[in-house]
């Protein structure tokens, strides 16, 4: 009988699992849904004793019936940042705080205040935003004292619900990197950060690379436990697994309901700007940049959903390409939820500028999806000056890559062939780093490539207007407060 390896996500809306055979093909999935809380505006959060629900119909799910393999290990990816704080059995005190719940976002001032960017830049390679655990941290010890004075461990989401069904105490190196307590560089803990901010190195378990068998399942359906079990990594990392993005060479776009420019790094440095992510990346001594537009194809979902809910989004294609390259003048910034990098800016707003009676629905959409492309290649920019050779290829996965006319947009806006390929996802990749943890093989996932793309021989157009796409921005984010 076949090997095959399990990949679980904990992701945003529900924990989603595959079976994956030695050949990175997908023979079976599963899906639970979970629900998100809000108990007040900016607040989310979650009962991870639902992701344990969750974990135990899914993997009901992909046992069930024949399936002619030989089960032989399970990996984890998860939503990044998510924090769990708990007693020392690992219950938890409270629910999670998800990756996007904005509460905590005001310390990240303080501590640039208290400790200068420069220290902090130097201490964990990034710059402290709203999503990421420590702030989370500092806000519980602020607002519920008591509760963080019971804090025995804390974990984030995908290593939470691994160390519960595994009896371990483990954390790993990507999404160690999210919880701004992490010496990206040296890939420890950073302890003596943590002592300046009264916060016990106790309450994290050691962090190994994604690739490690960590235990072995004791929670599950019978024939599973037992079954050993990788770490794995955070839901971006693995999902670079799945899309083969291991070189300085390769630059990963993702058009997703937010999208992001993944770029992975042969040593550590500091990114030119502090709105870009340095990670660690699933491959020991490698690291990642990673920058996050908060609405790309979420967008076009918008205006869909606002202004054509009659249209499907081939029909949007098709309307796009009524309109000339450049949306004759028309620019959008697409800021509906405010802007990671490059602008750091919670408070900006999607716009549309330069409207005029000539205008038609067609110059919308397509400006809509200029919009996007102009926003990740202005995230890119400030990625750029690090640049030492050029890219081999450029890989794009996501909802938004479906659309030809959208990479055709991309290809010319970065000047660049771009390879679109199908998103095998997170819980593929973490499947796959079962089977190097277990196999001692980097071995590469075979890539669904759908479509290449060249850029058009003529780019001074889209050259011009991303100019004045970024003058614009810049000049828009300084009225945004
Ligand atoms: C990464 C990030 C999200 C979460 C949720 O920095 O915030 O991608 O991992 O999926």
């Amino acid at each position: 009988m076949e090997d095959a390896y399990i990949g679980l996500d904990v992701g945003t809306q529900g924990m989603k699992g595959v079976v994956v055979d030695t050949r990175g093909l997908v023979m079976r999935s599963a899906f639970s849904a979970y629900p998100t809380q809000s108990p007040a505006p900016g607040w989310q959060e979650q009962h991870p004793q639902d992701w344990l629900k969750a974990y135990d119909e899914v993997l009901q799910q992909l046992v069930e019936g024949h399936l002619p393999v030989r089960f032989a290990g399970i990996g984890f990816t998860g939503q990044m940042h998510t924090t769990v704080v708990s007693d020392g059995q690992g219950h938890p005190l409270r629910p999670a705080i998800l990756w996007s719940d904005t509460r905590a976002a005001s310390y990240g001032a303080a501590l640039e205040h208290r400790f200068g960017l420069e220290a902090l830049l130097r201490m964990t390679g990034n710059k402290p935003l709203a999503n990421f655990s420590l702030l989370r941290l500092l806000w519980l010890q602020d607002h519920e004292p008591a509760l963080f004075a019971q804090i025995q461990q804390v974990a984030v989401a995908k290593d939470w619900v691994r160390n519960q069904v595994t009896g371990t105490f483990v954390s790993e190196v990507t999404d160690a990197s999210g919880t701004y307590l992490f010496d990206v560089e040296h890939r420890q803990w950073a302890t003596s950060w943590m002592k300046d901010l009264a916060i016990l190195p106790g309450w994290w378990a050691d962090a190994v690379e994604s690739a490690t068998v960590v235990g072995s399942l004791t929670r599950g359906p019978e024939q599973l436990l037992g079954l050993p079990v990788a770490a794995g990594a955070g839901d971006q990392e693995a999902s670079a697994v799945g899309t083969g993005l291991a070189s300085e060479r390769e630059l990963g776009i993702s058009l997703g309901t937010s999208g992001v420019v993944f770029w992975p790094r042969g040593r550590f440095s500091v990114p030119p700007h502090p709105s870009v992510h340095a990670f660690c990346h699933v491959v020991p001594q490698m690291w990642h940049w990673m920058a996050v537009t908060q609405s790309a194809a979420l967008s076009l979902r918008w205006y869909r959903d606002a202004l054509a809910p009659s249209l499907s989004y081939k029909d949007l294609d098709q309307l796009a390409l009524t309109s000339p390259a450049g949306s004759q003048g028309l620019l959008f910034f697409p800021y509906l939820q405010g802007e990671r990098a490059p602008l750091m800016n919670a408070a900006a707003q999607g716009t549309f500028m330069g409207l005029r009676p000539v205008h038609t629905s067609g110059d919308l959409v397509r400006a809509v999806m200029e919009g996007v492309v102009f926003s990740l290649y202005h995230a890119w920019m400030v990625m750029q000056p690090a640049q030492q050779a050029p890219l081999d290829r450029m890989v794009a996965t996501g909802g938004g890559a479906l659309s030809g006319l959208w990479m055709q947009i991309l290809a010319d806006v970065f000047r660049s062939q771009v390879t679109v390929v199908g998103d095998p996802g997170a819980a593929v990749g973490a499947a796959w780093l079962a089977y190097w943890a277990l196999r001692g093989q980097s071995a590469v996932l075979p890539l669904d490539v759908r479509v290449t793309r060249d850029p058009s021989p003529d780019q001074t157009l889209y050259h011009t207007r991303f100019q004045e796409y970024r003058m614009m921005a810049e000049k828009l984010n300084a009225i945004w407060v």
